[in-house]
């Protein structure tokens, strides 16, 4: 049997190109089910990488605006912008720590070392009632994260981490597959309050 990567990855995950790591359809698929975004959401994202979770929003949103501080990964995620064909998505050069221009965003996802340092400006860019999610590779990382969002009184916070288990289905049992994607990265949430 194939494993879920080899399998179950849409078309267009096989499609794109990969600079740096990025994040995988499992945990894209829990963002978009628990922030609620659609058609009518406009989001921001930083940073871009690669595009994957970006080019993800902007295929079920109204519009998506990714940040990254690297021109080289800004060139990987404009192939893969031109690749999917998706004209609501703006990529930018520039540091989310420092700025971010948008206003009344329904959610700003953050993947970069030190996400933590985004979520004042983070919170600046949300309207009330709007999503914060950091995808977060480390426990360490998490802390940080979780203790921004209670400084400045986000609401709901919940940090989950999300595991795909394969099952092998053969004639001698069937049974989880000893091999698969296991660590990714912690993600937490929280609603502007
Ligand atoms: C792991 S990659 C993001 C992958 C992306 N989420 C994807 O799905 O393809 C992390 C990116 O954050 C960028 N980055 C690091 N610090 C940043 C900052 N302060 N502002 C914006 N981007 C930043 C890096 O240049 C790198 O491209």
């Amino acid at each position: 049997m194939k494993e879920q990567n080899d399998v179950l990855v849409p078309l267009h995950y096989k499609r794109l190109k990969r600079g740096p790591q990025v994040i995988l359809p499992k945990d894209i698929g829990i963002i978009i089910a628990y922030t609620g975004v659609n058609k009518n959401s406009v989001c921001v994202d930083a940073g871009t990488g690669s595009g994957w979770l970006a080019g993800s929003l902007a295929l079920v949103t109204k519009h998506v605006t990714s940040y990254d501080i690297r021109d080289d990964f800004l060139k990987i995620a404009e192939k893969n912008r031109e690749l999917l064909q998706l004209d609501n998505l703006a990529l930018k050069k520039g540091d989310v720590t420092k700025r971010i221009d948008e206003k009344e965003v329904d959610l700003v996802t953050l993947d970069m070392p030190d996400s933590d340092k985004a979520v004042k400006n983070a919170h600046r860019a949300l309207k009330k009632g709007g999503h914060i999610v950091g995808y977060l590779p480390h426990m360490e990382q998490v802390r940080a994260f979780v203790s921004a969002l209670g400084k400045l009184r986000f609401e709901d916070v919940l940090v989950v981490e999300v595991i795909a288990r394969d099952i092998l289905v053969r004639e001698q049992g069937t049974r989880p597959s000893t091999k698969g994607v296991w660590h990714t990265g912690y993600l937490a949430f929280g609603t502007r309050s």
